[in-house]
């Protein structure tokens, strides 16, 4: 087992200064640092392996075939699909949310039909719903969250009825850290034969996911916060879901025979990758679930539970700060206000001291309108980070609320 402490060279962009400082890196909500195995991997696949795939019987193009499949195989079992075919890959969470809406949820969906989010959703969870809801006269339905952050559900239970059709929602909170009971939601959308999505964009860096025990339909997330390369991303569907869905978009590779008097489609996963695909991207994504599978879930979850638990601490003790999300399960994400200071001046004045957060509405506007906040500034962990950063971070918001005090 590799060494806590050591775990930091394995990430070179964490080696620099930023404003004469060392740089505090605590925005890995937005994306993740890139260990150097993954920056190699991509690097070498670009310098001697590159290719396009699935269109040539030359050496190279079947190597690459074979590492764009190998990295199908090692997604399907890093969250223990049934299947490789079950697998797709697109350009991140974003994307995949919008396949299953405008596949799935389009021939699904009638006027007056309804679709179960929640309060915490991120814009990427709303926005795609909102448009087939408006071609199709479907409504999205938000679950109300409480004053702490977690689903209420009650409330949830309550808002299921004959017209929901889908619930879409999300794993684990990008603005809160809230880990949501996902499997008993699951439970009881499937007992009345509900389907489901769980954006898992958030979910997927802090803890194992096991889409079969979570018994959810569909589940997407993007590389790049799993520590891999940026526009890549995964839709996980069921077999039986996806074997019945029509294409999202179309183009070479996804096709069986094209005509002009009309058009067969090949079996999913290539029915819903048109084009080339980003081979690297999957290349170096596979490249991070290998380090991720060496490191193991039970070192990553001890080290970020600690840092959660040193971190809530010191924020909590400085008292113009106030948390915001304090759900009883979470991953190291802090979300918070300080009195009249303006979250971007917070963050701000914590760039010039080298710490990374982000602030502002992450993305979730709904979700700070619920909470009664027009923003806040978010400092989200990963196993990379430590508590001398977490006590660098504190002495810098007591700087910033001595500032704003006067
Ligand atoms: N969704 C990303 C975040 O929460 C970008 O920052």
């Amino acid at each position: 087992m590799k060494k806590a402490s050591t775990l930091r060279d394995d990430f070179p962009i964490l080696n620099q200064e930023v404003n004469g400082k060392p740089l505090i890196y605590l925005d890995n909500a937005a994306t993740t640092q890139k260990p150097k195995v993954v920056i190699d991997r991509v690097s070498s696949f670009l310098s001697e392996e590159n290719a396009n795939i699935h269109r040539g019987v030359h050496h190279l193009s079947m190597n690459a075939t074979k590492a764009y499949d190998q990295a199908r195989s090692a997604v399907a079992k890093f969250i223990n699909a049934n299947s490789d075919n079950e697998i797709i890959f697109v350009r991140g969470a974003t994307e995949a949310i919008n396949l299953v809406a405008n596949s799935f949820g389009k021939s699904l969906l009638e006027k007056g039909d309804e679709i179960l989010v929640t309060e915490m959703e991120h814009h990427a969870n709303i926005v795609p719903w909102q448009l087939v809801a408006r071609e199709t006269g479907a409504k999205v339905i938000p679950i109300a969250i409480t004053d702490h952050g977690e689903i209420d559900l009650n409330d949830f239970e309550s808002k299921i009825n004959k017209r929901t059709k889908i619930a879409s929602f999300i794993h684990v909170s990008n603005a809160l850290g809230t880990i949501n009971p996902a499997k008993r939601m699951i439970q009881i959308l499937k007992a009345k034969d509900i389907p489901v999505l769980l954006d898992g964009a958030q979910a997927v860096a802090h803890q194992a996911v096991n889409v079969q025990d979570l018994g959810c339909d569909f589940y997407v997330f993007s590389s790049h916060k799993l520590f891999g390369p940026d526009g890549m991303g995964v839709l996980y569907g069921r077999n039986e879901l996806l074997s019945k869905m029509s294409p999202y978009q179309g183009g070479g590779d996804m096709i069986e025979v094209v005509s002009f008097d009309g058009t067969t489609f090949r079996e999913p996963p290539e029915r819903f990758e048109a084009g080339t695909p980003n081979i690297s991207g999957a290349i170096g994504l596979k490249e991070a679930i290998d380090y991720i599978n060496d490191l193991g879930w039970d070192t990553i979850e001890k080290i970020e539970s600690s840092l959660l638990k040193y971190c809530t601490e010191k924020l909590s003790s400085i008292p113009s700060l106030k948390i915001i999300g304090t759900a009883q399960k979470k991953v190291p994400v802090l979300s918070f206000t300080m009195g009249s200071a303006h979250p971007h001046d917070i963050a701000t004045i914590l760039d010039s001291k080298g710490i990374a957060v982000r602030a502002g509405h992450h993305c979730a506007q709904p979700l700070m309108k619920r909470l009664g906040v027009s923003a806040t500034t978010r400092a989200s962990l990963s196993f990379y980070n430590n508590v001398e950063e977490i006590d660098q971070l504190g002495e810098a918001l007591e700087q910033v609320s001595k500032i704003f005090e006067n």
